[in-house]
């Protein structure tokens, strides 16, 4: 048995994938950027083994058996398995007839994936990197990635990514790149805000279809959005918060705006999601200044971003208007170190500036975190699949 461990990371967009102009081979209506988180926080960890004595492919996520005929699954190992011919043709050890055994995929989020946070890019990017490593096969692997889940061929670099349209029929041109590493915005950090009540919404494969079918101001949208892709790559590499932040907040309620604009209607955010982003601009007006930036994906969980210096001005007012109603140890997770560490602000925050009154228990949990590297292979040890090629139960 020959097996592979990896993680790969979460990535948020901040200009949001929405539309795509080809379903099957999942080709996007227009270019995204995303920011890749760091794996410290939010990660998915993926174990791939292949053996001879395999009786057929089977797949576990977070523990769970899975039906392995989803064809997105389907689409994804087909995909690997013909690059990899194409490589070796038989030339390298047992690579060939490895590609004639079957495979078990075991999975899991080190994030609860009732939290609402894009845990398919993760998975689908763990998914081919690790498979990418077992059958050892080289170039881009993100095309691949996008037929997993469009949003997860970002997963597979680090910091700052720019997922290419493309122009060809075929796809072969839409692909991931990496804008700047993660350790070119060392200051910049992330908050996600965990909403509480998390109602079931349209899931986004289905959304954006009647969104490019029903939608007007989508259209305008994707004119737009080349000039805007380009302003906020410049910002990303001149470290221009304003730019950057003012961009990815325009975006993110350009995309639900195109939502509402769908026939009928979609609906992503809740009284709490717009309770955040009321906060971030009053407390941008009162210093001035654009210290804090949101966005959100197809649920009402807020991502934001700020830089460290700021964190503790603003997290204060946050667990002010957000209180879980009970004492939770646990309400702020992530990088809890570096809080602890940035601790003595002296300036207290004259909160009657700020026109509306706490929304108790409306927040499940914030996640401290930043922009981080793209996924990695694992020591041995970690397999989340013992000897067997069965999950390893763990105590
Ligand atoms: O990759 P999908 O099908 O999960 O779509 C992702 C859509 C958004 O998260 C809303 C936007 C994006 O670019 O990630």
């Amino acid at each position: 048995m020959q097996c592979v461990t990896c993680s790969a990371p979460v990535n948020i967009a901040v200009i949001k994938y929405w539309g795509k102009r080809d379903e099957t081979l999942i080709l996007p209506a227009n270019s995204s950027v995303s920011v890749t988180l760091h794996q410290d926080q939010l990660q998915a960890q993926t174990s791939v083994a292949a053996s001879c004595h395999f009786e057929k492919d089977r797949i576990w996520l977070n523990g769970q058996e899975q039906s392995i005929d989803n064809p997105r699954i389907q689409n994804v190992i087909k995909e690997i398995k013909r690059r990899a011919r194409k490589q070796k043709a038989g030339n390298r050890d047992n690579a060939a007839e490895k590609l004639n055994w079957k495979i078990h995929i075991c999975s899991k989020n080190n994030f609860p994936t009732a939290a609402g946070l894009a845990s398919s890019a993760a998975g689908y990017a763990c998914l081919v990197y690790a498979l990418q490593c077992l059958y050892q096969i080289d170039g881009d692997i993100t095309a691949i990635a996008r037929r997993g889940s469009g949003s997860a061929c970002r997963s597979v670099h680090g910091g700052f990514v720019m997922w290419d349209k493309g122009q060809k029929h075929d796809g072969t041109d839409s692909i991931a790149r990496q804008i700047q590493p993660h350790t070119h915005w060392s200051d910049l950090r992330v908050l996600i805000l965990v909403v509480n009540e998390q109602k079931k919404h349209t899931g986004s494969t289905e959304g954006m279809q009647v969104t490019m079918e029903t939608s007007e101001l989508l259209k305008e949208r994707i004119q737009s959005l080349p000039n805007k892709t380009e302003q906020i790559t410049q910002a990303i590499c001149d470290r221009d918060f304003k730019t950057f932040a003012e961009i990815t907040m325009k975006d993110s309620n350009q995309m639900h705006a195109c939502c509402l604009d769908t026939y009928p209607p979609i609906s992503y955010l809740t009284d709490v999601s717009r309770r955040i982003i009321q906060l971030v601009h009053c407390f941008n007006r009162k210093y001035q200044e654009v210290k804090v930036g949101y966005t959100f994906d197809a649920g009402p969980n807020a991502c934001l971003f700020l830089l460290k210096k700021d964190v503790q001005k603003f997290l204060h007012l946050v667990k002010h208007f957000f209180p879980p109603t009970r004492e939770d140890k646990d309400f702020i997770r992530g990088n809890t170190a570096e809080l602890m560490e940035t601790e003595s602000d002296d300036s207290e925050e004259d909160l009657s500036y700020f026109p509306f009154d706490p929304m108790d228990d409306s927040l499940k949990y914030i996640i401290y975190t930043m922009p981080g590297p793209g996924p990695q292979e694992l020591p041995s040890d970690q397999s989340l699949l013992d000897e067997d090629g069965l999950p390893r139960k763990r105590s």
